[in-house]
């Protein structure tokens, strides 16, 4: 795979070590001639915890699918985890996807009929792992998100909470440099919607990086960073003093530095 000193397109985002995401000048035409994203930049940095928040049709999931490498941009350069997007062919983007990029999602995507074990150990499918230290890596990631006594079971047989929470072990047993959530509360009662949103924050403290979109400005606005999106365009990215700084190192072992969840 390709690295950030090949880039050869001279941006710092490629060069800077601490440089999770780097989106220039990101434009999205879709088919139907709908423009979806204008020229979009955004820098994220490793232990940030960021909110993306507009209104709907503004091209929040459209920047998260591109940020997530899930689709390409039409302009604009795309950089994750130091590599340039463009340079790399379906193969290794889908490569450096499941190496680097963990996704969460408003409908959970769990695999019915499948053990909330395996579905977080489905997390590792690509890691080369044997399956043995994929079950056990799974089965650690569920206690660390409260779950150690749901290993076996199926999703039909969880709350909404508990779901999301065993999205949020898949998405983050790899360890990836980021961790993209789509309204991730979105189908969520506010206490259970608040208790995921407080293990967003717990993993952020220890080390992981965070986008989460939202149409919550309650919840926007108690984040770190806060991305404002209107019709495509970024119109404010705004630092909210109030909340916790997240990239204060805690005397947590960190997941950025390679440590078991
Ligand atoms: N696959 C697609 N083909 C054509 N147009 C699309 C496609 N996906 C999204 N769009 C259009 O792009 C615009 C941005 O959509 P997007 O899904 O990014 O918005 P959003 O901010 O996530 O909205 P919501 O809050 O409702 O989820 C919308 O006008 C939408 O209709
Ligand atoms: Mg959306």
């Amino acid at each position: 795979m390709s690295g950030a000193a090949d880039t050869g397109d001279g941006t710092s985002a490629a060069e800077d070590g601490t440089t999770v995401v780097g989106l220039r000048g990101v434009t999205k035409e879709y088919a139907g001639g709908v423009t979806a994203l204008r020229g979009v930049d955004l820098t994220v940095r490793e232990g940030e915890l960021l909110a993306i928040v507009g209104p709907s049709g503004s091209g929040k999931s459209t920047l998260l699918h591109i940020v997530g490498t899930l689709d390409r941009p039409t302009a604009g350069t795309v950089h994750i985890a130091g590599h340039d997007v463009a340079a790399l062919n379906d193969r290794r983007l889908s490569a450096l996807r499941a190496q680097h990029v963990g996704f969460v999602f408003q409908a959970f995507h769990l695999v019915p009929g499948v053990s909330a074990r395996d579905n977080v150990a489905e997390g590792l499918l690509y890691s080369g792992l044997p399956r043995s230290v994929r079950r056990r890596k799974a089965a650690e990631a569920l206690d660390r998100v409260g779950l150690a006594d749901r290993l076996h079971h199926k999703p039909h047989q969880l709350s909404g909470g508990q779901k999301q929470r065993v999205a949020i072990a898949r998405a983050v047993v790899g360890e990836p440099a980021l961790l993209l959530a789509d309204e991730p509360t979105g189908a969520l009662d506010s206490a259970s919607g608040a208790a995921v949103m407080e293990l967003l924050r717990d993993l952020n403290r220890e080390g992981a990086t965070i986008a989460v979109i939202t149409h919550d400005t309650e919840i926007a606005g108690s984040l770190p960073r806060e991305v404002r999106i209107r019709d495509g365009e970024v119109v404010a990215d705004v630092r909210n003093p109030s909340s916790a700084p997240s990239s204060v190192p805690s005397s947590v072992p960190s997941m950025a530095a390679g440590a078991e969840l």
